[in-house]
């Protein structure tokens, strides 16, 4: 008995010596915002995110999952808040996803981004067939209440309308546009604000480094300033190639929009390296480009990218955000469009099946040169 009296202070001692150790050791080693990341890295200049997708959301994807924990400060989701999966039918809502992926930003402490509510594409079937102007503006309004005003004070920026502009600058003839006439996007605006009124909103859209497309948003931001729309920011969706757009038209894109009174975010960066023999630049999602498919001429990589190519990836990158850093007064966030090069969009778009290298995190959860590219602009004690 006395015995082993003796031995439970000793184990106590030793218990607690260990627990407390280790607990030393633990403050010592991680402090989490002394770890070199993204977000720690940028932390004083704009949050740093990623469009994650299902498996992401429900933590399926642990390589990619531990990459979204250590780097990234904001999460946009890459298809589960469209219309076609959570608005399917006209009195059928469907959160189960999009619940989770709200849940995951707000366990993991991010600033959590909507996307999208007003779009024309992956729209729900029934509403590419309303003629009807009142019917359609039922639609949009019972979507836009219904979904802003479940994740109120939670999503913190919604995309409220994307894509709405050609190339030209005017007005995309969108099914919304057609039916509801051009004040569908000011309407859109309000309702959203209605429901919630502390949310940042803003308008998306891709190639608005172009100097006509970017015209055209200057003029839509303000017309709907004027006419007493809140717009907090505008989203350049940055779906770039290795040379195009240049810094330049970059450049001038954040000062014009800034001075319009908004924030600038770069939404859905990434840069593809493959062939682009159309001069496609943009994202216009419906694009067909089936006949290149299986075309070796259109996918060179399909075992891995050369050296070469990965310096110009890196310096690509490099380049932006330097300019990024320039004008971080203007700029609120800068998120990829996905994490590894595995989950990215562009292997299969605008052709299926193709091998592509656009973001920061090879197929193996490593990160690249273009990560590290990044990172030496401004280490963590800068
Ligand atoms: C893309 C997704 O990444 C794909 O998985 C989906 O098949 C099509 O849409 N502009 C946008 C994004 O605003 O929502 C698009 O995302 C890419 C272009």
């Amino acid at each position: 008995m006395i015995k082993s009296f003796k031995t439970i202070p000793f184990f106590c001692v030793l218990f607690f010596g260990i627990t407390n150790c280790s607990k030393n050791i633990y403050r010592k080693n991680i402090q989490p915002d002394k770890i070199v990341s993204l977000k720690n890295n940028f932390k004083n200049n704009f949050y740093v995110g990623a469009a994650i997708n299902e498996n992401q959301i429900l933590e399926k994807e642990i390589g990619s999952n531990s990459i979204i924990k250590k780097e990234f400060n904001t999460i946009s989701p890459e298809n589960s808040l469209k219309w076609m999966f959570i608005h399917p039918k006209p009195n059928t809502f469907n959160f189960n996803v999009a619940d989770k992926y709200v849940d995951f930003g707000i366990k993991n402490k991010m600033h959590i981004v909507g996307h999208t509510l007003v779009w024309h594409a992956q729209l729900a079937d029934f509403m590419n067939k309303v003629t009807e102007r009142s019917v359609m503006m039922n639609h949009m309004q019972n979507h836009i209440k219904k979904v802003v005003t479940r994740y109120k004070g939670k999503i913190n920026t919604w995309d409220v309308v994307n894509e709405a502009l050609n190339e030209d600058g005017t007005l995309r003839e969108s099914i919304f546009l057609k039916i509801l006439g051009n004040t569908y996007i000011e309407d859109a605006f309000k309702l959203a604000e209605k429901a919630d009124p502390n949310a940042n909103l803003a308008y998306n859209d891709y190639n608005l480094c172009k100097p006509k497309k970017r015209k055209g948003a200057i003029r839509l931001v303000r017309q709907l300033k004027q006419n007493g729309a809140k717009v907090n920011e505008v989203g350049i969706q940055a779906h770039w190639q290795l040379n195009s757009p240049s810094i330049k038209n970059i450049e001038e894109s954040i000062i014009a929009f800034s001075k319009l009174g908004v924030k600038v975010m770069f939404t859905e960066l990434d840069i593809s390296v493959l062939p682009n023999p159309w001069e496609l630049v943009g994202a216009e999602v419906n694009q067909n480009f089936e006949k290149f498919e299986g075309d070796e001429k259109m996918n060179p990589y399909t075992t891995s990218l050369p050296e070469t190519v990965k310096n110009k990836l890196a310096k690509r990158y490099q380049d932006i955000f330097k300019l990024f850093l320039k004008h971080e007064d203007k700029i609120s966030r800068v998120t990829f469009w996905g994490v590894t090069d595995k989950d990215s969009w562009l292997n299969d778009w605008p052709i299926k099946g193709r091998r592509n290298y656009p973001l920061l995190f090879d197929r193996k959860n490593q990160p690249k040169k273009a990560y590290h590219s990044i990172l030496d602009l401004k280490s963590v004690s800068k």
